[in-house]
C-alpha cells in the first residue's frame, strides 16, 4: 500500500511516460491531484461528456464512429435512405463548423441551433418508436473507449457520482449503458437531451432546454440545482471532455475545489493552433486516445 506522499509523483512519472499525454502545467496538475488525493472518493464527483470522450472517435482503421444523433444516420439510412441523406447532409454541413478554428463561439452558436432543431425535428416528425431507438443503438456504431466499462463500474462501486452531461441524445446513451452493463449504474446523473415519448411510446418532443456543444454551461444547468446540491460535499471534480464546449460543465458545482480537466483531442497533429489551444484550456490532453486508462489511474489513485 503506497503513502498519499507518493501516489501523485507516481503518476506525474506515468503521465511523463506515455507519448498520447500533454500536461503542460506539471506543477499545477500535482498540485490539483493531491488535493484530490487528500479528498479521497468521497469529495469527488466526475462530469463526462459521452461523444467521443466516454465513446470511441474511431475504430482501429481510423473509421469516424458514430454520435448519438449518429444512430439516426446509419440506421435511417438503411430504412428510408431519402431521410438518411438530409441526417448526414445535416452533419456534413454543421460538423466542420462546430470545429471551425476561425469562427468565434458567439458566431458557431446559431449553425448549432439550427443543427440540433432540424435534426430534432426529424426525429420527431418521423415519430421513432422507443423500440426502434432501442434497436437503432443496438446495430449502432457507438463503441465504448477501452476500459469504459470498467471506469463506470468502478466510479459506481466506490460511491463517486458520475454526471454524463451531453450535447448528444440522452435516451440513446441510456440504451447503450443498459445493452452495454446490463442497467443503468446507480450513481449516473444525466444532463441531456431526452426524448420525450408520448403513449404510444412514439417519440413526440424533446426536452427543454435544448442542449447544443456550445451551451455546456449555467444556462442549461438552472435546472439541475437540486441534484447539485444533493452532492454540495463533493469539492474535487475530475471533468472529461472532447471540446471547447466541454470545459465549463462543472459550473453546477457548489464549492471552490479544484477542477481537473482532461481533453481527448480527436483533431488533426498538423493543427497546432487547435492543439495549443486546448492545451490551454485542458490540464492533461490526450492525443487520439482511445482509452479511459488516464481517467482509471485518477481515480485509482483518489480511492
Ligand atoms: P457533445 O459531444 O458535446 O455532447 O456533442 C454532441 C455531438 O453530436 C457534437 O459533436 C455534434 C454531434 N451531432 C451529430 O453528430 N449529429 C446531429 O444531428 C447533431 C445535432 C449533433
Amino acid at each position: 500500500q503506497l503513502k498519499k506522499t507518493e501516489v501523485v509523483p507516481l503518476l506525474m512519472e506515468w503521465f511523463v511516460q506515455q507519448q498520447q499525454i500533454i500536461c503542460a502545467n506539471p506543477t499545477e496538475v500535482a498540485a490539483k491531484l493531491r488535493k484530490m488525493v487528500a479528498g479521497g472518493a468521497r469529495k469527488t464527483v466526475v462530469i463526462s461528456d459521452f461523444d467521443y470522450t466516454l465513446s470511441r472517435f474511431a475504430n482501429e482503421k481510423g473509421e469516424r464512429l458514430s454520435t448519438t444523433h449518429g444512430v439516426f444516420d446509419d440506421n435511417v439510412m438503411r430504412l428510408n435512405p431519402a431521410l438518411g441523406q438530409q441526417f448526414v447532409d445535416l452533419k456534413n454541413k454543421y460538423y466542420p463548423i462546430e470545429f471551425c478554428p476561425i469562427l468565434t463561439q458567439e458566431e458557431k452558436i446559431p449553425h448549432m441551433e439550427k443543427w440540433w432543431g432540424t435534426s430534432h425535428s426529424l426525429i420527431v416528425n418521423e415519430k421513432f418508436s422507443k423500440n426502434t431507438i432501442e434497436d437503432f443503438v443496438r446495430q449502432s456504431r457507438i463503441v465504448f473507449k477501452d476500459g469504459a466499462e470498467d471506469f463506470i463500474q468502478s466510479l459506481d462501486a466506490h460511491n463517486i457520482p458520475l454526471v454524463i452531461f451531453s450535447a448528444g441524445i440522452g435516451n440513446i446513451i441510456e440504451y447503450f449503458l443498459e445493452q452495454k452493463l446490463g442497467a443503468i449504474p446507480r450513481n449516473t446523473h444525466f444532463i441531456s437531451n431526452m426524448i420525450l415519448f408520448d403513449e404510444e411510446e412514439k417519440a413526440c418532443a424533446f426536452s427543454e432546454p435544448l442542449i447544443h456543444t456550445f451551451c455546456k454551461n449555467s444556462s442549461v444547468i438552472q435546472k439541475e440545482t437540486s441534484f447539485f446540491h444533493e452532492i454540495n460535499g463533493r469539492v474535487n471534480v475530475i471533468l472529461l471532455g472532447d471540446s471547447m464546449g466541454d470545459i465549463h460543465m462543472d459550473v453546477g458545482v457548489e464549492r471552490d475545489g479544484p477542477t481537473l480537466k482532461v481533453g481527448y483531442y480527436n483533431g488533426s497533429l498538423d493543427d497546432t493552433a487547435a492543439l495549443k489551444h486546448y492545451e490551454e484550456v485542458y490540464d492533461i490532453v490526450l492525443i487520439h486516445d482511445p482509452t479511459l486508462d488516464v481517467a482509471q489511474k485518477i481515480v485509482d489513485m483518489i480511492n
